[in-house]
């Protein structure tokens, strides 16, 4: 190579690199958002609704948020821990995610904040929730746009109690850390109303061979039963129960995750349950009308807790990369935005707590046909105690 082609090649090389500084001072550069996220398995539809929510919102800001497009990287995590740590490691490291937005299973989202942490990037969790997130393992850089275990089932254990006036219960779940957080803050709830919760039942995610469990139920005849199942589990477990008669005997409670995005294949088996979540079918917001009519028309699908996350996910997202001017590593300035910020969510306002965690209504819900219909708020602005956060 001569002198002259050794300069001409190193003057195109170097003019590349000032293009593409000078095109990422003007902030032209994407996001780079990883979805990790079940793709496969029971929490398939689950994370499907969240992508899809997540999208709906970048698509109404004309697909960029801070003016930056966004490039998204997906990741199935197939709701498996054991295989957490790799895959979002390959999002850390392999892809240089600017954001890690994921995912459904609370185990999976365990390690997933581990390894935020670890490497200070901005994590948001659509849906699991994981006490220990917002608990001990919360962190500036980490946010959740959905809600704790505890939230979800706590206020259900005090209607069950208060409202109801059922004295004795029986939980049960699988055995992870979202089915022990919910039925124990159930318990939490129903004991301190005075009722009493005589045996908490479980079996391994994801298996659905409810047949001896149920048969146990039967014979103890609780007032109540209370359950913690989503996505396909939780179809197989409402049709189990009410094909072995008991939602004639023994009402079956929930968390809304039983009932939320299941009717249509839960179907006659799911009529009269009482659920409690942070949304509900017939909200008659203006915010959540739109939401559900822009939902329908893109996904030909009719949203649901999920998808609600999803989207408000990406709002969160926006609302710190908008104060960063879309730089992430400045996530002091990130983490102040989004803690001072009001999200007009479809499922009504809420604000976040100094752990990043929705305070939120919790919606009384009764199952009437396809819908989850609000009855009432079992609980008001509730925000996670967020026992074990320190920041
Ligand atoms: C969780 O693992 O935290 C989890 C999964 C599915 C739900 C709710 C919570 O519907």
């Amino acid at each position: 190579m001569t002198n002259a082609t050794f300069t001409r090649r190193s003057a195109i090389a170097l003019s590349a690199l000032v293009l593409a500084a000078g095109a990422n001072a003007q902030g032209v550069d994407k996001i780079k958002v990883g979805l990790m996220l079940p793709f496969s398995g029971t929490y398939t539809a689950l994370g499907v609704a969240i992508e899809n929510g997540f999208k709906l919102y970048v698509d109404e800001q004309g697909g960029k948020l801070a003016g930056r497009e966004i490039e998204f990287i997906k990741v199935d995590d197939e709701s498996d821990p054991a295989k957490a740590t790799e895959n979002v490691n390959k999002l850390i490291r392999r892809d240089k995610v600017d954001v890690i937005v994921g995912t459904v299973h609370s185990g999976v989202a365990m390690a997933m904040a581990r390894a935020a942490k670890e490497s200070n990037t901005l994590l948001i969790v659509p849906n699991a929730g994981s006490d220990a997130v917002t608990g001990p393992m919360c962190g500036q850089n980490i946010f959740r746009s959905s809600f704790s275990n505890w939230q979800s089932s706590y206020p259900m254990g005090t209607v069950a109690a208060r409202q109801d006036g059922k004295k004795t219960a029986m939980t049960i779940t699988w055995k992870y850390a979202a089915g022990e957080e919910m039925t124990n803050a159930f318990k939490e709830g129903f004991e301190k109303e005075g009722g009493k919760v005589v045996k908490q039942l479980t079996l391994p995610f994801p298996n659905v061979e409810f047949q001896a469990l149920l048969t146990e139920i039967a014979s103890a005849k609780p007032d109540a039963v209370f359950a913690f199942f989503a996505g396909g589990g939780a179809v197989k477990f409402v049709k189990d129960y009410a094909a072995a008669g008991l939602n004639k005997t023994i009402p079956l409670y929930g968390s809304g995750f039983l009932t939320d995005g299941t009717l249509d294949a839960q179907g006659e088996a799911a009529q009269g349950m009482f659920t409690t979540l942070h949304y509900a079918d017939n909200l008659e917001l203006p915010k959540d009308k739109s939401f559900r009519t822009a939902y329908a028309k893109a996904f030909k699908l009719q949203p649901d807790v999920y998808a609600v996350q999803g989207y408000d996910a990406a709002q969160i997202l926006r609302t710190g990369l908008d104060a960063v001017k879309g730089d992430v590593s400045k996530k002091a300035e990130f983490a102040a935005a989004v803690e001072k910020a009001k999200f007009d969510s479809p499922r009504g306002a809420f604000t976040m707590s100094k752990s990043h965690n929705p305070v939120q209504d919790i919606y009384l819900r009764k199952v009437d046909g396809k819908e989850n219909k609000m009855v009432g708020i079992a609980a008001k602005a509730l925000p996670d105690p967020a026992r074990g956060c320190k920041l």
